[in-house]
């Protein structure tokens, strides 16, 4: 049976309900906690030099940390999305925007993108976002309307997201993958901007790097183990369908820790560029997946819950507080390993293992 539009968006407010409950979290999977960095007692820098500065496509930013994939599609979304990008544009990140699969049929949902876009032609700075769409609405979709979705958006990119585990445990789940590669690869030669895939929190295989590698991808965010899990959350809503809730707990630890997907991935030599998240909850995490050499660093539900902490407009104290927190522990990081760019954290050998 179909999804309506009234449980589509109950969907969507379940999610991010149950991402703020700690038993969603697969915390201390990701593998952060294994990767020391070396500390340097004389970095033979000044704190002032320390730049965390870079750019995506030309586009400059402050910072290589993004705000991960998250929400859209019902009527908490619109004010949502709206701190979010306020603070992505004050703060000079980049967002990753929530699945506009919504926008795929319905004609007002393009509008929560444009309405936002133009409430922020006031900001100072112009918000990096990029888009969102599941692998399987990429198999059944032709690219023409996925490239009206990003426009839409005046996204930079679009992230493609896969969730098999997600997709099987749902009620309402599409776990419809066949073909997914070929989609994928009809997909980046056909759309105007970069692609990149993503999980969802279950990160990627040395098998799947080696089936994308040629495909045309920009690149790939692991979203790896060790935050937010789909598994837990869909477990979480399901409390009483007896079956897909105990299916949901045997799989609460399912995936490949981000930290090990990172590195399986780097020494595969890849052909696209490296990203990661899941579980990054700190700056330091940053620090030492950017030495582990991730080009950027996303988060998402330290996010949402400083987002919604307060539901004024215009109150963003909370979230300003963990963008700026994370900002300084990756300076600290850098300054402490002797870095005074974010090119040297993965030139110089700054981790180890414990
Ligand atoms: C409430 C919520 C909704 C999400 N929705 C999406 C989505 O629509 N598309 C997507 O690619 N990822 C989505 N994600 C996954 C995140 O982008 C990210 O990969 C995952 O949460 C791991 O990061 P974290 O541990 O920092 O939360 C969502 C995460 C949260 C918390």
């Amino acid at each position: 049976m179909s999804e309506t539009l009234a449980q589509f968006e109950q969907r969507k407010k379940d999610h991010i309900r149950i991402a703020l409950d700690p038993q969603s979290q697969a915390r201390g999977l990701s593998g952060l906690d294994r990767v020391r960095l070396i500390h340097e007692a004389l970095p033979e820098i000044n704190f002032s030099q320390v730049k965390i500065s870079t750019q995506f496509l030309n586009q400059k930013l402050r910072s290589p940390i993004f705000i991960s994939s998250m929400t859209a599609g019902h009527e908490q979304a619109g004010l949502i999305n709206l701190k979010l990008a306020r603070a992505a544009a004050r703060h000079g990140w980049m967002m990753g925007v929530g699945s506009q699969r919504k926008e795929l049929t319905s004609s007002e949902a393009t509008q929560e993108w444009k309405k936002i876009r133009q409430e922020m032609s006031l900001e100072s700075h112009r918000a990096v976002m990029i888009g969102n769409l599941g692998l399987t609405q990429v198999i059944q979709t032709p690219v023409s309307q996925i490239q009206k979705l990003v426009d839409s958006l005046e996204a930079s990119a679009l992230f493609v997201h896969t969730n098999p585990l997600q997709e099987a445990l749902q009620k309402e789940g599409t776990p419809h993958f066949q073909n997914g590669l070929k989609a994928l690869e009809n997909l980046c030669k056909e759309i105007e901007i970069p692609v990149i895939l993503k999980e969802v929190g279950c990160g990627f295989s040395q098998s799947t790097f080696s089936k994308i590698r040629g495909i045309g991808l920009y690149g790939v965010d692991v979203a790896g183990l060790g935050g937010t899990h789909w598994g837990r959350i869909e477990g979480l809503r399901n409390s009483e369908d007896k079956l897909l809730f105990e299916a949901a707990k045997t799989f609460e630890n399912w995936g490949i820790s981000t930290v090990e997907s990172l590195l399986m991935a780097r020494e595969m030599s890849p052909d696209y560029c490296l990203w990661a998240s899941g579980g990054v909850r700190s700056g330091l995490d940053v620090a030492k997946l950017l030495a582990l050499g991730a080009e950027k660093v996303g988060v998402a539900q330290p996010i949402l819950v400083a987002a919604l902490s307060s539901t004024k407009i215009g109150d963003d104290e909370a979230l300003d507080l963990v963008m700026q927190r994370l900002e300084l522990e990756l300076q600290i990081a850098m300054f402490c390993t002797g870095c005074d760019h974010l090119e040297q954290l993965s030139s110089k050998k700054v981790w180890t293992w414990t």
